[in-house]
């Protein structure tokens, strides 16, 4: 059996020891593993790499993806079909195992449509493919995002400021939760639910006349408000012009633009700060490489059981399979439930 492993869309920690575990476990099994570079493109380019015990010691740790990683998509080049088959007859391929997030499985289903032995392996930092408990990559970012909550606590604290912590989310606002709870933020502001501005001032007004001179507020860049008309104009302009390769506005700004609203309302000092990749990049957290490796390990084992057009997926800590169908069918936005506990602590 030879097998082609590749990392599509944005990176994220705890890449490196799916990639480590799917080698070893192509080793086990007696298995060729051949990395291909940067996604997808690296079957048009036909830029591969060998594969072996060596080649993926002591990586584990290691941020990033060691095979490079892009967002091409072969179905947006002319007779993207037949060069994708083609470079995959040519290299004979027997499985690709596609590790990547909502975009990389939209691709993934589209190849198997066509006939490629493809399993995936969802990943993001954004933790919102449906039919999977956690994907890689959300522990390490929440990790971060809470660091970050902390420190914008003192300085806030100091100056008497409210302090916007922008995380990333484009469609779900699991990081902005999660972090926003750990971290004893007062107030999260999600993509799934629309806020009001004035709600949030609420919060810091209460706050204030409790003697709590200072707020904390994290918000998902996905976030929109019911008084987006204020903004909506100005944020769409400036942050919604640009574009990613699968065709997908760049995100990235709206606390900048929440910051001066609030501080207008309240008349108090408000600073934004946006995270950004500082929460995709760098050294995976134990759960990361440890889900990574649970669902590298697996994916091999779905190739042996010829279990193609499949996804590997978290279920109640148990490591099972889904239709890649299923998994592009929706997304996995928040579950409500953690979003009132953290609504608790909106005052
Ligand atoms: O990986 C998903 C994500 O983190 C989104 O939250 C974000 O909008 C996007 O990646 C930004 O990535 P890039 O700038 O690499 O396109």
């Amino acid at each position: 059996m030879k097998v082609g492993i590749l990392t599509s869309g944005g990176d994220c920690p705890g890449l490196n020891a799916v990639i480590r575990a799917i080698t070893r476990k192509c080793d086990q099994l007696g298995f060729n593993a051949v990395g291909i570079k940067q996604g997808w493109k690296g079957l048009f380019d036909e830029s591969y790499i060998s594969l072996n015990l060596n080649s993926v010691a002591g990586i584990i740790n290691r941020g990033g993806t060691i095979l490079g990683t892009s967002r091409f998509s072969p179905f947006q080049q002319k007779n993207g079909d037949e060069i994708l088959k083609h470079k995959i007859a040519k290299e004979q391929f027997d499985a690709i195992i596609a590790i990547g997030g909502e975009g990389s499985m939209h691709i993934a289903q589209k190849a198997y449509e066509i006939g490629i032995n493809v399993v995936g392996v969802p990943k993001t930092i954004d933790n919102d493919i449906y039919g999977t408990d956690y994907t890689f990559g959300f522990d390490t970012a929440v990790n971060i995002a809470t660091e970050a909550i902390d420190r914008l606590h003192t300085t806030a604290e100091s100056h008497h400021r409210v302090m916007i912590l922008e995380v990333m989310g484009r469609h779900a606002g699991w990081i902005a939760l999660y972090s926003g709870i750990a971290g004893g933020a007062d107030v999260v502001i999600i993509p799934e639910k629309k806020t009001k501005i004035n709600e949030i001032v609420k919060v810091i007004k209460n706050r204030y006349k409790r003697g709590k001179l200072f707020s904390i507020i994290v918000v998902a860049e996905g976030a929109t408000f019911i008084e987006e008309e204020i903004f909506g104009k100005e944020k769409k302009s400036i942050i919604k012009q640009k574009f990613d390769d699968f065709g997908r506005a760049r995100l990235g700004g709206v606390s900048y633009f929440l910051a001066e609203e609030i501080e207008k309302r309240t008349g108090f000092d408000t600073r934004a700060t946006i995270l950004g990749y500082i929460q995709r990049g760098g050294v995976p957290s134990a759960f990361d490489r440890m889900l990574g490796t649970r669902f590298g390990v697996y994916a091999v084992e779905m190739v042996r059981d010829k279990k193609f057009g499949r996804m590997c997926a978290i279920q109640s800590n148990k490591i099972t399979d889904i239709t890649i169908k299923l998994a592009i069918s929706k997304l996995k936005t928040v579950d409500l439930e953690i979003y009132n506990v953290a609504k608790v602590f909106f005052n």
